[in-house]
């Protein structure tokens, strides 16, 4: 049975973000943290918390099988809410469609600007003073779906996309945990 307080965080890298989400999770238990690399970084900190962890690396897999077997995994921990945290990887539309409305991300840009990759550089070349975070709902259209919370960092003179990068990382560990923590509870 899904129930919406057992969250799974889906990671490929350091895992930044589901460390924020870990320390200040209030209104759900982070009942599994699953990686499509299984040298994650931010998986070795996840099994050192404790935390159940699954692993499955998804190169050259078959991309509707994967899903199938992630979705298995996570219905065997029960999961109801899923949140992609630095998750490098599309999910397909049957993924999508399986969970749907039960999967946010958080995204490295005031939504809807700059949806992709190199957002900070992006920002930056466009003159913008303001940057910043959104957490939104995955919808089959790549950081399409409805946004549920931002917060905004300013651009300064001389930052780099490195410089701006750790300004805004700062911001997603803050509004990450406290959008999931309201999520969670409809
Ligand atoms: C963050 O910038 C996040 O906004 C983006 O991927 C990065 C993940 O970083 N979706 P981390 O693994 O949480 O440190």
């Amino acid at each position: 049975m899904r129930d919406r307080k057992r969250v799974a965080i889906l990671i490929s890298g350091r895992g930044s973000n589901m460390r924020a989400l870990v320390d200040q999770a209030r209104n759900y238990e982070v009942a599994l943290v699953a990686s499509n690399k299984p040298g994650a970084a931010g998986l070795a900190w996840a099994r050192e918390r404790g935390l159940a962890t699954w692993s499955l690396e998804s190169k050259g897999a078959d991309k509707q099988e994967y899903d199938q077997t992630l979705s298995a995994a996570l219905e065997e921990y029960s999961i109801g809410t899923i949140a992609l945290a630095g998750f490098m990887r599309i999910l397909s539309p049957w993924f999508v469609d399986n969970w749907a409305g039960r999967i946010v991300n958080i995204h490295p840009s005031l939504l809807p600007k700059y949806r992709g990759l190199d957002t900070h550089a992006r920002a930056i070349g466009a003159g913008d003073t303001l940057a910043g975070c959104s957490v939104h709902l995955v919808t089959e259209e790549l950081d399409a779906g409805a946004v549920l919370g931002q917060a905004q960092v300013p651009i300064l003179g001389d930052d780099t996309p490195g410089i701006l990068e750790q300004r805004v990382l700062a911001a997603e560990h803050r509004l990450y945990p406290e959008v999931l923590n309201e999520f969670v509870l409809r």
